[in-house]
């Protein structure tokens, strides 16, 4: 099951993409200071980071991303 979303803000990677772009941010505090994402267990947080990294929006755990 690929991780595609911050579940506890009930929000995918790709509509975070776009908030992103929009209001042209480029780190994840500036999502978390706007509680769009990655506020509350952050399990998401090095799933964005690598999203506003890389423009991309679902990951294979252990596969496209590496947690260490
Ligand atoms: S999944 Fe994003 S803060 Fe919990």
């Amino acid at each position: 099951m690929p991780v595609d979303r911050c579940i506890c803000h009930n929000i995918s990677f790709r509509q975070i993409k776009e908030i992103a772009e929009e209001k042209g941010y480029h780190d994840i505090q500036e999502l978390q200071a706007e509680k769009i994402s990655s506020t509350n267990c952050k399990l998401c947080q090095p799933y964005v980071k690598e999203m506003l990294r890389t423009g991309k929006t679902s990951f294979r755990p252990g596969v496209d991303l590496k947690l260490t």
